[in-house]
């Protein structure tokens, strides 16, 4: 059933394909720039990916300034660095070598380039000049950053994330740019691909184009990601996996990720846990609760499990049900419970009211009291 009302986009052209980091230089050098900020951590750096991508650049006769001190979850003070050095070198266009932290680093550069840092004056501000153009290369197949319009950023003076707006000009998916990651890269970037599929399916404003493009992305997500776990050099999972993340992230950035991903930033938050993780554990109990507000979009969800449905469960089983399909296949894919990550339920029932306070929680389909999500937190805890 389509909704009453709806908004989708999309926020900048894709180029997906094996080899096509090698068309770099020629996209840059369309888009009309000379002068490239290269941004990549230290990691990504050294990998063949990197490489290619900069003689791509400097074969297409394109000036290459390196910015290689990224750094996962990217401090503030990492991006006014990167901005300053992007003014100093006068450059024209940024391109970016990496997975979410490296794509969102170059969007935040992007806005001190022709605005005063730092760059924590923007947060949530949308009210800035304009960039150069912003080239992603992706290397990991979960963020979906490449598709989406903010970028999140460590307040260092606050200790908090905070986000900034801002989109790329192209993307550039190539299955040969994700090898490298280990399994347990794999694992934790496809979990958080697959959560932001969930919740963009069960949002409090749906769409019909997220809708299509997130159930697509987790039946890419169950068929692949095990295959590209056993085998990391396979291709076609690699390419299935970059498509399946690309796609959520164009889903969940106009339908929005909700109380799965307002669990997981909070548990990452206060004891670390990696954020694909921490979706993947809050994920079962939250398709329970999205099953009160819709069944029918759970059952979407479920059927891109590959579960099956007699269309006469009420709300209940069907929420159960897709919630164990979700145990099942994050059991599969060795996500571990809360409690061999050495928290407790106490530790977890703690950061009951700072899950209210998470900026996605403002966009969960239904409201829910501090009782109820008490008891979505034990279940979380319980049930897996
Ligand atoms: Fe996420």
């Amino acid at each position: 059933m389509l909704p009453d009302y709806s908004r989708y986009s999309q926020v900048c052209p894709f180029i997906y394909g094996k080899g096509t980091v090698s068309r770099v230089g020629k996209e840059v050098k369309r888009l009309g720039c000379s002068k490239v900020l290269l941004v990549a951590g230290k990691t990504v750096s050294k990998l063949a990916t990197y490489q290619r991508c900069k003689k791509s650049l400097q074969e297409a006769g394109i000036g290459v300034v390196e910015f290689n001190e990224n750094q996962p979850e990217p401090p503030d003070h990492i991006i006014d660095k990167g901005g300053e050095l992007a003014r100093k070198e006068k450059v024209d266009g940024i391109v970016a070598v990496g997975g979410g932290s490296s794509m969102d680093a170059a969007k935040a550069i992007n806005i001190l380039i022709n605005n005063p840092p730092p760059i924590n004056q923007y947060f949530g501000n949308p009210k800035y000049k304009p960039g150069v153009p912003v080239v992603m290369v992706v290397t990991t197949a979960g963020t979906g950053s490449e598709a989406t319009n903010v970028a999140v950023i460590t307040d260092t003076k606050n200790n908090v994330k905070n986000s900034v707006i801002g989109t790329a000009s192209l993307g550039i998916l190539d299955p040969e740019a994700t090898v490298d990651m280990p399994p347990h890269a794999t694992v934790r970037a496809g979990m958080d691909a697959l959560a932001q599929a969930a919740e963009a399916i069960t949002a409090k404003i749906p769409n019909p184009k997220s809708q299509l493009l997130a159930f697509d992305a987790i039946k890419r997500i169950v068929k692949y990601l095990p295959v590209a776990v056993e085998d990391g050099k396979n291709l076609e999972a690699r390419g299935n996996l970059l498509v399946a993340s690309n796609f959520a992230g164009i889903a969940f950035n106009d339908a929005l990720v909700h109380l799965g991903h307002a669990i997981a930033h909070t548990i990452g938050a206060k004891f670390h846990v990696i954020h694909g993780e921490a979706c993947a554990l809050a994920l079962p109990e939250v398709m329970k609760y999205a099953a009160a507000v819709d069944a029918e979009r759970v059952k979407i969800v479920g059927e891109g499990l590959g579960l099956e449905f007699t269309g006469k469960e009420s709300a209940t089983a069907v929420g159960e049900k897709v919630a164990e399909g979700v145990r099942s296949f994050i059991r599969e894919m060795g996500i571990k419970p809360l409690r061999e990550l050495g928290i407790s339920k106490e530790d977890l029932l703690s950061i009951t009211d700072l899950i209210f306070e998470d900026p996605t929680y403002q966009f969960v389909p239904r409201e829910v009291d501090r009782e109820e999500l008490v008891g979505i937190l034990e279940n979380m805890y319980e049930n897996y």
